[in-house]
């Protein structure tokens, strides 16, 4: 028998695998109860009026009813002269363009209003459901050149945005299709900003009570992963967004990934080069949350310089630029660094950090945080928890109130953006390990 698409050598491809395989088996069984109700329904007298779909059923152009417009997100399908196409495209829109996804609506319920931005790994769309005139974002997963069936990265990207329910973390509304199979959506929460663009585009920058209130979030949102047994392996200002209410939606689950006890092997080539850990970037074979806390403490600085903190070009000058920051690491502050892969290769550099130099007009609790976030050895980095203990928010000047914050003009609702800032590593390379 052929191994399975989603087959992994991990417990936790086993554990989604069998999660994947309860939520078929449930959705057959709804649709075998809907089709049940339907011929009963059929064989009833005509009733006065039509019932309502039952929630979450899949929906045709056919049952939906509504033609689409010429902004709607799905292709409309025409009918053609001949008699056998004809009744070949009445076949398909009646039971489906493909075998259904069971339990997903169309994507034909929303409107196209624009294009946010084309990610590298999906297109997010500005919409408005038809039937309430929500205003939601869609991502589209690319899925056209996949040859291994659904990948498990894009797996991994709903099933841990449906654990992690949190307020600081956008929220994924359903999953809804196209007319073919590699048209598959995710459905979010719309949310005005994302902190990269509105770093580069606000006149002033945050005051320190706004960035102690975006650290809060930003922590509460980390902490609450890592107690779900998620790391994100993607943090950074573009995948931070927030809406003109001062809150913060952690967005872009792609990377992410459930971890275990004991770790397990998994790539090191994750997380954007600027926000990327020294142990990934020295070839660590074992990472863990820390590496999701290195990000937010580089985001932390980005900040409170409206720079990035390690803009490197490439891994030898990531690593350069946080040795000639931080000083050099050795095995007295960082206990088994020089048997790393990569240590032997890298840039010998005085073992003096500038970064208070740096980060001259901050409180002292200020740069302590960030020191404990940036600290090398993972193992006595700060954890979330910690993070969120420290004394630097209950310093003067208290967290400023989100509703405070003030609304910016949001880009997302408006023109598409230039990507300046590198991407996140392929999920494609290395994907058993990933
Ligand atoms: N729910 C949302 N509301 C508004 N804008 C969003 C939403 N989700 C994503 N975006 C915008 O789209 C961009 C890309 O989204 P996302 O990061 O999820 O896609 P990606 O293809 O995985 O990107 P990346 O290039 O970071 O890997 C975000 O940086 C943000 O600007
Ligand atoms: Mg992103």
């Amino acid at each position: 028998m052929a191994p399975s698409k989603w087959d992994v050598e991990d417990p936790e491809g086993a554990a989604l695998e069998a999660a994947a395989k309860a939520a078929v088996r449930a959705s057959l069984a709804k649709r075998r109860r809907i089709e049940k109700e339907q011929r009963e329904a059929a064989r009833a007298p005509a009733a006065p009026a039509a019932p309502a779909a039952p929630a979450g059923r899949a929906e045709t152009a056919a049952d939906s009813g509504a033609s689409p417009s010429k902004d709607s997100l799905a292709p409309s399908s025409r009918a053609t002269e001949s008699p056998q196409a004809n009744r070949a495209v009445s076949v398909a829109q009646s039971h489906y363009a493909h075998a259904p996804i069971q339990g997903c609506r169309s994507v034909r319920i929303f409107d196209k209003l624009n294009r946010i931005e084309e990610g590298s790994y999906g297109i997010v769309i500005r919409a408005k459901n038809r039937d309430t005139g929500e205003i939601v974002a869609l991502k589209q997963l690319k899925l056209e050149k996949e040859k291994e069936g659904f990948p498990i990265t894009s797996l991994r990207e709903i099933y841990t945005l449906m654990e992690a329910r949190h307020p600081n973390i956008v929220e994924l509304k359903e999953m809804v299709v196209g007319d073919t199979l590699s048209q598959v959506y995710l459905v979010m929460e719309f949310v005005e900003h994302d902190l990269k663009t509105l770093l580069s585009t606000m006149r002033t920058p945050f005051l320190h009570s706004e960035v102690k209130t975006l650290m809060i979030q930003i922590l509460s949102a980390v902490e609450l992963l890592h107690s779900r047994w998620i790391i994100h392996r993607d943090l950074k200002t573009s995948n931070l967004l927030m809406n003109n209410r001062g809150q913060i939606k952690l967005a872009d689950f792609g990377l992410a990934r459930m971890f275990g006890d004991p770790l397990g092997k998994m790539t090191s080539l994750v997380v954007t080069l600027w926000y990327r850990a020294p142990e990934l970037l020295l070839g660590s074979p074992e990472y863990d949350t820390a590496v999701d806390l290195w990000s937010v403490g580089c985001i932390f600085a980005e900040l409170l310089l409206r720079e990035p903190l390690f803009p490197g070009k490439n891994e030898a000058d990531q690593l350069s630029r946080i040795y000639c920051l931080l000083g050099a690491p050795d095995d007295t502050i960082w206990p088994g660094y020089s048997v790393l892969p990569n240590a032997k290769s890298a840039p010998k550099t005085p073992r003096k950090s500038t970064l208070a130099h740096k980060l001259r007009d901050c409180s002292p609790a200020t740069l302590d945080l960030l020191n404990g976030l940036l600290t090398y050895d993972p193992s006595q980095r700060l954890s979330a928890t910690a993070a969120l203990a420290h004394p630097y928010f209950s310093e003067a000047p208290p967290p400023a109130h989100p509703d405070t914050f003030g609304s910016f003009p949001s880009a997302a609702a408006g023109e598409r953006r230039q990507r300046t800032s590198p991407s996140a590593p392929s999920r494609r390379g290395g994907r058993r390990n990933l």
